[in-house]
């Protein structure tokens, strides 16, 4: 590769970081987080079967937000740029997602922005839904064709994080209510937070939460995927960090120092995620509905690419995002709403939306492209 190109990758991929600052190198006070493992951004990972292109577009596209943050994407090349782009059985959440819809809407996600990196170093996406049902292993293959570069700002996809405390309680401004709902047209519907249905959405978030914690298998899944040490964060960068939970300052040393997995079924742990959940319910601008009118794995494909371009265009209106997705994952829940919505709008994500004084940097860890390369 001439030196020119790999200039451009380096910088390309710097841009992500200086957008965010370096962040905290001290990771004895804040906990493993995304910017401690930055300044390797930097330089490119060596991954023996991908150009240094492909590894920056990859690593762009697992910046994607995922239930769990379980990342369900892995790749297989077939060509140079012919990539089979699959879910990982280890990777589904059998308990909160057993038809994997969250997984293909995560998928989705990232396929996008493997989409807007690939337009920035000169290539276009075509993308093949290759999965007939949402259980296959092989989910699409992308194909990358050189196209004039775009100028898609990179730092956008580096610097959207999911956030859930310090909404404001200001109700968002029609315009940007418009320019939200622009990727996903008549499959998104705001409620302000002071709406009847606005109101009940805070209620059923907060009652579908304690339902769910109070269900010891998703209990012992959400343990699962919660990487409360250090060490752990370092061993898998995946899952939640007290970080990513934004657990923080004392609480959140007294957490990785202490904690471990068995918490998670202890009432102490279940009761304050409830309180929490009870305390943030009620804030911030109100309530984002994203519907589908189908459910065929291009369906939540495309919904998942959507609902990112949204949440990308929420981070530079400093508007935070907040999937609560139990009242979709709860039966009493998912049939409640069901009633209130004919059979053709079907519910894929439930968000609180609310502006932000400040977007804070991102903190959830992502694994290395060589760590979802199967050859
Ligand atoms: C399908 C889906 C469902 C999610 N459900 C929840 C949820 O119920 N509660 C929550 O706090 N975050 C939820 N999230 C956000 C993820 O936890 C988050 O994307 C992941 O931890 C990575 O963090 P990031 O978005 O800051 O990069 C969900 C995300 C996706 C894509």
């Amino acid at each position: 590769m001439e030196l020119s190109r790999r200039v451009f990758i380096r910088r390309t991929l710097g841009a992500g970081v200086l957008a965010l600052g370096v962040g905290p190198l001290l990771s004895s006070c804040s906990g493993v987080q995304r910017s401690h493992f930055k300044p390797s951004g930097f330089s490119i990972e060596e991954v023996p079967e991908l150009d240094d292109q492909s590894i920056a577009i990859l690593h762009y596209a697992s910046l994607a937000p995922s239930g769990h943050n379980s990342q369900p994407w892995y790749l297989k090349k077939m060509g140079r740029f012919d990539w089979v782009i699959g879910a990982d059985p280890a990777r589904r959440l059998p308990v909160v997602d057993p038809q994997n819809r969250e997984l293909l809407l995560s998928i989705g996600a990232f396929v996008e922005n493997l989409s807007l990196a690939a337009g920035v170093y000169g290539y276009e996406m075509q993308v093949k839904i290759t999965a007939s049902k949402p259980e296959d292993k092989e989910i699409l293959r992308v194909f990358l064709k050189r196209e004039k570069v775009n100028h898609y700002p990179l730092a956008r996809i580096a610097s959207r994080r999911t956030v859930r405390n310090g909404f404001k309680q200001e109700e968002i401004k029609k315009n940007d209510i418009e320019k939200l709902a622009k990727p996903l047209e008549e499959n998104f519907a705001y409620f302000p937070h002071s709406s009847e249905h606005g109101k009940r959405l805070a209620e059923w978030a907060i009652e579908s939460f304690r339902d769910q914690t109070n269900r010891d298998e998703a209990q012992r899944e959400l343990a699962s995927w919660i990487r409360f040490s250090d060490k752990e964060a370092k061993k898998y960068r995946d899952g939640l960090t007290p970080a990513s939970m934004e657990i923080t300052g004392l609480s959140g040393w007294w957490v990785r120092k202490f904690w471990n997995p068995k918490d998670v079924m202890k009432e102490g742990f279940r009761q304050k995620g409830i309180d929490g959940t009870a305390k943030i319910a009620r804030e911030g601008g109100g309530w984002v509905i994203v519907t589908s009118t189908g459910e065929k794995v291009s369906d939540l494909i495309e919904t998942g690419r959507n609902f990112e371009k949204m949440f990308l265009l929420a981070r530079d209106l400093k508007i935070a995002i907040h999937p609560m997705t139990q009242m979709l994952e709860e039966e009493k829940w998912r049939t409640e709403i069901s009633k209130q919505h004919g059979s053709k709008i079907i519910p894929q994500f439930v968000l609180r939306i609310g502006y932000l004084d400040k977007y804070p940097e991102p903190v959830s860890l992502r694994r290395p492209v060589s760590w979802f390369i199967k050859v």
